[in-house]
């Protein structure tokens, strides 16, 4: 088996991508048309030229302003659907999918109009190709506690269909500190929390996600490399770190693929996973992430297969069904 064959036929599970960052350049387009928005590009060629980005904040002006588009429950239908059909074709079994509603709300578009069609979308996925899927709810650690807390409240009618909630957006100057209070109040509701840390922040981001929002994954985590004392702790907790090697490239959080620490923390016995972040963004679906680092860092079969089952060990699916995968 080669090793391209085999990252494609392993069943795998995928436990960072934002379903805002699935939007792809014709279904963006599409939904435009029909909803009457503008968007400041003409062709897909535009759309492509306009991906060039320096660092985080640079995608994420980029990442905000698609999302735009978005305004019926069937828009947020469309983009999942869409997403769940390249899981399909990349063998992603199981998937634990970011939503942004902040994003949305402040726009005015409801909770419900933006979770319904989501929810609706893994139902039918479920139902028609056999894929499983939690959903996470992100707060975007821009903006203030009370929106955070605002968001939370508008979750609960819905919460029974939300495994956790996460942190995510602009990183530096927004630590995991800021929303101790919202994490606690969220877990006391019984969701998990994850929390997005050490993608540009440095290490004590990662800290405080575990000792202070006391975090079941850290997503990214990469620069906990920078950081002995940390790994060590990572280890021995079998923290998991949900790892995006496209995204660390295209962000600049790696200037070349073949530095990337994922398989030097992987023999080290962390539990990292590969995952696709912002797909429609950096360039590729799980598979495409895969094959990056397989070529960059000549990763063996062996490699290949525990980061799959890592993405099932890392997961948030009751424990029968992970070995049912493992
Ligand atoms: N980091 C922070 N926020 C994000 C990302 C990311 O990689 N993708 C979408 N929102
Ligand atoms: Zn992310």
């Amino acid at each position: 088996l080669t090793p391209q064959q085999l990252i494609h036929q392993l069943p795998k599970a995928e436990l960072h991508v934002h379903i805002e960052g699935t939007f792809e350049p014709e279904l963006m387009f599409a939904i435009a048309k029909r909803n009457q928005i503008d968007i400041p590009y003409q062709t897909i060629e535009d759309v492509k030229n306009a991906y060039n980005f320096h660092n985080l904040q640079s995608f994420l002006d980029i990442y905000y302003a698609g999302a735009n588009v978005l305004v019926k429950q069937q828009d947020f239908y469309d983009l999942a659907w869409a997403y769940f059909e390249k899981c399909q074709a990349d063998n992603v079994v199981h998937t634990e999918i970011f939503f942004d509603p902040q994003t949305h709300t402040e726009r005015g578009v409801d909770f419900a109009t933006c979770f319904q069609g989501l929810y609706q979308a893994s139902l039918d996925a479920k139902a028609k190709m056999g894929i499983t899927s939690h959903w996470i709810l992100c707060f975007l650690r821009h903006l203030s506690e009370d929106s955070a807390f605002a968001t939370l409240e508008q979750a609960l009618p819905f919460k029974d269909n939300i495994i956790g909630v996460g942190l995510d957006s602009s990183e530096v100057g927004n630590p995991p500190a800021k929303f101790e209070r919202v994490f606690a109040k969220a877990r006391a509701f019984g969701f998990l929390t994850v929390a997005h840390a050490g993608e540009e922040g440095d290490p004590a981001y990662v800290w405080q996600a575990l000792d202070l929002l006391k975090v079941n994954r850290i997503d990214h985590g990469v620069r906990s490399a920078e950081d002995d004392k940390l790994m060590q702790r990572l280890i021995a907790e079998q923290m998991p770190l949900t790892v995006c090697p496209l995204s660390n490239l295209k962000l600049k959080v790696v200037q070349d693929m073949g530095e990337h620490n994922i398989k030097t923390m992987l023999h080290q016995g962390v539990c990292v996973t590969v995952n696709s972040d912002d797909p429609a963004y950096f360039g590729g679906y799980m598979n495409d992430n895969f094959v990056a680092i397989e070529q960059a860092l000549a990763l063996s079969n062996d490699d290949i297969k525990q980061l799959a089952i890592n993405s099932f060990n890392a997961s948030f699916i009751d424990d029968d069904e992970k070995q049912h995968w493992i």
